[in-house]
């Protein structure tokens, strides 16, 4: 049956990678790839379309996708408006109407790029890391939020951080599960010593890992958490956390590689059904310049086709071809380095499809 794949490009950059990855799923199709595309805009694009930043159209068609592939949202000229509507608004809409609550961020170092992280070689070489975040719920949704006036005039705001039992275990499970077709080390890290609320959450992974007993499973504090990515972060294999500790942890992670223009992620719900974008954002100062890195956006259809397609020999494909291009020498400016060859995104995009 021909899969459906909504592409939202997005703001900023996310125009331009996208039209290297859909460059990516044209040639896939020539092979036998049996999919649909739909394209709908979203984030700052979708406000000025329609006036929200999710527009219901745009909604609707990931609703009856298969899969979701998108680009960045945001961008300076949409800063000032009302928080409600702001472009961020478009991608928090999606996770939580489509209930993406397993959001997958690998940080994996190629080991072509070695130079481009900041940190000592032997500190990061063969570096791959899973982090596995919460993505639906925690202080991004919880209520209630706002920013009230006290008695005595002076404003006060205020988030709420909350976790269900039934929404650390569903986030735990998808953990261990991934775990068990890795390294089945499971590090769960959390703020416990001071926050009831991740108190319990450790209390639900302990129960949930009782049904994974081949799964090593450790705790750690997020401000530890945060201070061992930087000093020793092989000791990681798979790490789960919350919604805000993972955008935190995610981050740094991800900057362990020294090229977040590699990394891709997954966003899942409970059967599959997924949304793949870069981890990089917008870049609005490089957007429209055919200078941006596609292949973290390249590398999520490989996560697309792993996760909600089933086409895994289609997804290595991918990942081979990315590694055959870095063989070959070719880079963007954001990994670029003395003795390469600089591309540009186009050409970057040309080249992975050669490689197929
Ligand atoms: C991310 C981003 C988003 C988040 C923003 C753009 C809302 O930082 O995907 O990590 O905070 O989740
Ligand atoms: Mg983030």
């Amino acid at each position: 049956m021909t899969k459906k794949i909504a592409v939202l490009p997005g703001d900023g950059i996310g125009p331009e990678i996208i039209a290297e990855a859909v460059k990516v799923l044209e040639h896939l199709r020539t092979d036998g790839l049996d999919i649909e595309m739909n394209e709908a805009p979203v984030g700052g694009a979708g406000y000025e379309a329609s006036g929200k930043p999710l527009p219901d159209d745009t909604l609707a068609l990931a609703k009856a996708s298969d899969a979701i592939l998108l680009g960045a949202v945001g961008g300076y000229q949409w800063e000032s408006l009302d928080i409600s509507v702001r472009p961020e608004k478009g991608l928090l809409g999606l996770r939580a109407e489509l209930e993406l609550f397993s959001n997958l961020r690998p940080a994996i170092l190629y080991k072509q790029l070695a130079d481009a992280s900041t940190l000592k070689p032997e500190v990061v070489s063969g570096l791959d890391i899973l982090i596995v975040r919460e993505l639906t719920g925690g202080i991004y949704f919880g209520q209630p939020r706002g920013i009230r006036i006290l008695e005595n005039g002076e404003k006060q705001g205020f988030n709420t951080l909350v976790y269900s039992e039934s929404e650390i275990e569903r986030i735990g499970r998808s953990a261990f599960d991934i775990a068990m077709k890795r390294g089945k080390k499971l590090c769960s890290v959390d703020k416990a010593n001071v926050l009831e609320c991740t108190e319990l959450w450790r209390e639900v992974m302990e129960r949930v890992s009782k049904d994974y007993p081949e799964v090593e499973l450790s705790h750690m504090y997020v401000d530890n958490a945060a201070m061992q990515l930087v000093r020793a972060p092989k000791q990681f294999d798979v790490m789960v956390t919350t919604n805000m500790f993972g955008d935190i942890l995610s981050d740094c992670a991800a900057m362990l590689t020294g090229s977040i223009g590699m990394l891709p992620s997954a966003s899942l719900d409970a059967n599959g059904k997924g949304m793949y974008e870069p981890i990089h954002g917008s870049a609005p100062d490089i957007a429209g310049k055919n200078v941006a890195n596609p292949l973290a956006t390249i590398l999520s259809v490989a996560m697309m086709l792993r996760y909600s397609l089933n086409e895994i020999a289609m997804a290595d494909r991918i990942e081979k071809a990315v590694e055959n291009v870095l063989d070959q020498g070719l880079r963007t400016a954001d990994i670029d380095s003395e003795g390469m060859q600089k591309v540009s995104t186009s050409e970057m995009g040309d080249a992975v499809v050669s490689a197929l």
